[in-house]
């Protein structure tokens, strides 16, 4: 949602911004632009993707400079077009602002400068700090910005420069991410790593309302009251190569093919003796036993790994689990019950809905469990307890790997919840544990399959609608699959729970209509059976899933795909790979860009 880059030190700017925005582009791609300080500054934007830019810069002749900003863009106010583009700036042009987030109050503020004779010229709600900036605006930087922090309300992660201050790039975050990284040749801020990973392995994380003063050969980071805060550097382990494609195609089939690995990375460092050890948490056995009854509150995929949760914790460990969208919990005065837990899944952990979530539950008193992948995110920074997921950098706008480590979380849930509260044997758990580890070998072999999920997904490429069913964890499994279709081949598809399709929506089922049939639970595969013989009665193309040796589906299915058998509890893992691929080859074949889709941003840090 926006990313935004700045740099200051000895090299020239420009080059680092742009090879920045790159690798931010996947949080917006409706526009970009930079600003740099030379005589005065120098601001190109356009609208439309980032090599537009570099063209235009290109053009230009390049941009001189040793300190800049620079912002890729997801629209919220303002269409896309050139005007609306980031770096906004005063109508003097004396500062030039980036910003990822929302400010609520720009409507009054705007008013209020235009009494005073401001001229504003975009319809964005970031013009506005540019301009209220540029009013309170009389020599000092920090204290200009403590003015605005002031005055504005919303999310902001902020990059300023100003035309008399060449030696200063400014910024200041509050609910939207940004970070500082370090280094001898210069300092930059950054919305993620990726950006700048290139150029420095150490990173501040900084906190809401930290105001940041980069200058050539220092940093310095200031409270409210202009105190000078002291922080830890946080060094980064994994290394540029993570966040490139590698000789892929895209970043999705790169990180399709890293999900075996990733599983490895997030599963096998939590097992001791063949039971689960989550050392990282603060949770004793009598902790556990002491839960009343878990939320899952996540978005999206997070929100799907989620359901998958609930089908696999309620099994093993007997608690009950309500699984809620973040943007519905956080408004809906949810009952929670001084011995409930939140469990909060996010990729990113940056999502607005999902952060404003765990801000709510924290408010009600309720303890907070975050499954996060990005360390020292937000959410997993004002979380009481946090699980890595290990999946590196995902590049991709549409998640697989974050996702899949997200529901091998879930099982390790599962099992140390049931292993705490004894509704699992210590045998039991062995047992079930042993069978997790050959998940991720089995998914190496599903990944084997992209020659026939192109081929199959080449056969559908034309389909208008397609709907996915399953019962239990398949159907969870469903919605991911369902999800994925859509956002990336523009494909319109539905999830449904097997048995709820003829309750309305089979009605839409046509000749050749292709519906995908998940029938990967041993106890309910007989029933999924029946359910593909109604929808075959009504003319669809059904593709099913089944396990190896499970045959008898083949009689009334057009297309199957075999899954390697195991634990009904593990299938979503197995079950989602060849559902990833025919979304990726379905957008393949309609042309459709797959690892930046239309309307689409990776880290939603707006509402
Ligand atoms: C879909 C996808 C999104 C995210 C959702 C939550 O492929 O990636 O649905 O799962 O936006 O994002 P995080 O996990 O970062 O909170």
């Amino acid at each position: 949602m926006c990313g935004i880059v700045g740099y200051i030190g000895s090299q020239e700017a420009a080059p680092i911004l742009l090879k920045g925005l790159k690798k931010l582009e996947y949080r917006g791609y409706d526009s970009a632009g930079i600003a740099v300080h030379h005589n005065g500054i120098q601001v190109v934007k356009t609208k439309g993707r980032l090599a537009e830019l570099e063209h235009k810069v290109q053009e230009m002749g390049g941009v001189s400079g040793f300190s800049g900003i620079g912002h890729t863009r997801w629209a919220t106010h303002g269409a896309p077009s050139d005007i609306n583009s980031h770096p906004h700036s005063s109508t003097n042009g004396r500062i030039s602002v980036v910003h990822n987030g929302i400010i609520e109050n720009y409507i009054q503020l705007k008013a209020e400068l235009e009494e005073k004779g401001c001229r504003f010229v975009s319809e964005t709600d970031t013009e506005v700090v540019a301009q209220l900036f540029d009013y309170y605006y009389h020599g000092d930087m920090v204290e200009t910005l403590i003015q605005v922090i002031h005055r504005v309300r919303g999310s902001y992660a902020l990059g300023i420069i100003c035309s008399e201050k060449p030696d200063e790039v400014l910024a200041v975050r509050k609910d939207s991410p940004l970070l500082v990284g370090i280094s001898k040749d210069g300092n930059y801020i950054a919305s993620d790593i990726p950006a700048v990973l290139e150029h420095t392995k150490d990173y501040y994380l900084l906190e809401d309302n930290e105001i940041v003063v980069l200058k050539k050969d220092g940093v310095t980071i200031l409270d409210m009251n202009k105190q000078e805060i002291k922080k830890d550097v946080y060094h980064v382990t994994w290394d540029f190569s993570a966040a490139e494609k590698g000789g892929y195609d895209h970043f999705m089939m790169k990180e399709m093919m890293e999900q075996p690995k990733a599983m490895r990375d997030s599963i096998n460092p939590r097992i001791t003796d063949g039971l689960v050890q989550l050392d990282e948490i603060q949770y004793t056995d009598e902790d556990i036993r002491k839960i009343n009854r878990i939320h899952m509150i996540a978005c999206g995929s997070a929100w799907h790994a989620g359901m998958v949760g609930k089908y696999v914790i309620e099994e093993c460990a007997r608690i009950p689990v309500e699984v809620d969208l973040a943007s519905e919990f956080r408004y809906r005065n949810p009952i929670l019950h001084p011995d409930d837990i939140c469990i909060i899944i996010s990729q990113s952990g940056e999502t607005a809905d999902t952060l404003a979530a765990l801000r709510e539950a924290k408010r009600q008193g309720i303890r907070v469990l975050a499954i996060v992948n990005a360390v020292g995110s937000s959410i997993a920074r004002e979380s009481d307890d946090v699980l890595y997921t290990w999946a590196g950098p995902e590049i991709a706008v549409a998640t697989t790997k974050g996702y899949s480590t997200q529901v091998a979380l879930m099982y390790l849930l599962a099992l140390k919840f049931g292993q705490a509260k004894g509704t699992l044997s210590d045998e039991e758990v062995k047992k079930l544990v042993t069978e997790l580890y050959t998940v991720p070998e089995k998914m190496e072999s599903l990944l084997q399959m992209t020659k026939e999920m192109e081929e199959l997904a080449n056969m559908q490429a034309k389909a208008t609608d397609v709907f996915v069913i399953g019962r239990g964890i398949d159907y969870a499994v469903a919605l991911e699959g369902s999800l994925k279709l859509k956002e990336i081949s523009y494909i319109h598809s539905e999830a449904y729970a097997a048995g709820e399709l003829k309750h309305g929506t089979i009605s839409l089922i046509e000749e050749g209509t292709p519906v995908i049939a998940i029938a990967t639970q041993d106890s309910l595969y007989e029933k999924l059976v029946s359910n593909v013989k109604e929808v075959k009665a009504r003319g669809a193309y059904v593709i099913a899933l089944a396990k190896e040796g499970n045959t008898e589906i083949a009689e009334v299915a057009d297309h199957v795909i075999y899954i390697p058998t195991v634990d009904d509890k593990f299938t979503a893992s197995l079950d989602v790979i060849p559902l990833q691929l025919f979304s990726y080859y379905a957008a393949i074949a309609r042309g459709c860009d797959v690892d930046m889709p239309r309307n689409l941003a990776k880290s939603v840090t707006v509402e």
